[in-house]
């Protein structure tokens, strides 16, 4: 997108991002669920930000739903839309990255090119991708907010799956089988993650 600013220096913190981990006791980073809507991101994040304020680690969960009625209440679904709204949420994860939390994001982001973007914005390997792997019908079948119904409807334009695509993650950091597995065995699943890319140190989980 064009910078719309001029004469705008970048101003350096003292205290930097390294320091913040230090204080924190592990390091920052963004989990970036993607996903049909229904295929438990939101859920699958907030039960993994549970696991890890137990640990005393600094988190955030940004949250589709909750983003879109504030920062990015002014986008609907086009592509565009849906593009802008990605850019935003990536700018504000590569903040977070910087003020030192794990950063949980919880959004559809159909697009590879969206989630290339927002991964080529942070230095490589801050950006873990996680696709919660979940059926069509799964989700369909759940359909906790009844937007599958109206989107089968017609009521509903636009609508992820149904009249507008999801991209599958091709090379994904981690693949969640949400539409399978119990939602405690996904959490571990993340958890390890962690643990294995030295995000938490491994005997956190046993504290
Ligand atoms: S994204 O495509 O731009 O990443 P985002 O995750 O912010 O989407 O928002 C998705 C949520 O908005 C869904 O979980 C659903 O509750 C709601 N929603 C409303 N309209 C649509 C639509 N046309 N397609 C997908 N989700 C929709």
């Amino acid at each position: 997108m064009e910078n719309g600013s001029t004469n705008i220096v970048w101003h350096h913190a003292t205290v930097t991002r390294s320091r913040r981990e230090n204080l924190n006791g592990h390091k920052s980073t963004i989990l970036w669920f993607t996903g049909l809507s229904g295929a438990g991101k939101s859920t699958l994040a907030h039960a993994v930000e549970e696991r890890l304020y137990q640990l005393k680690c600094r988190t955030f969960v940004l949250d589709g739903d909750n983003v879109r009625q504030g920062l990015c209440g002014d986008l609907g679904f086009s592509h565009e839309d849906r593009q802008e709204n990605i850019r935003r949420i990536a700018e504000v994860a590569k903040l977070m990255l910087e003020a030192g939390t794990i950063t949980l994001t919880a959004f559809i982001s159909p697009f590879r090119a969206e989630r290339q973007y927002a991964r080529n914005l942070v230095p490589h390997g801050d950006f873990i991708e996680i696709y919660c792997n979940c059926d069509l019908s799964v989700c369909e079948q759940r359909d906790v907010k009844g937007l599958y119904k109206k989107a089968r409807q017609g009521d509903i334009k636009l609508f992820t799956g149904i009249s507008s695509p999801y991209e599958a993650p091709e090379k994904p950091d981690l693949i969640v089988d949400t539409g399978i597995y119990e939602l405690e065995m996904c959490v571990d699943q993340v958890m390890s993650m962690l643990e294995q890319r030295g995000v938490i140190a491994p005997a956190k989980r046993e504290l």
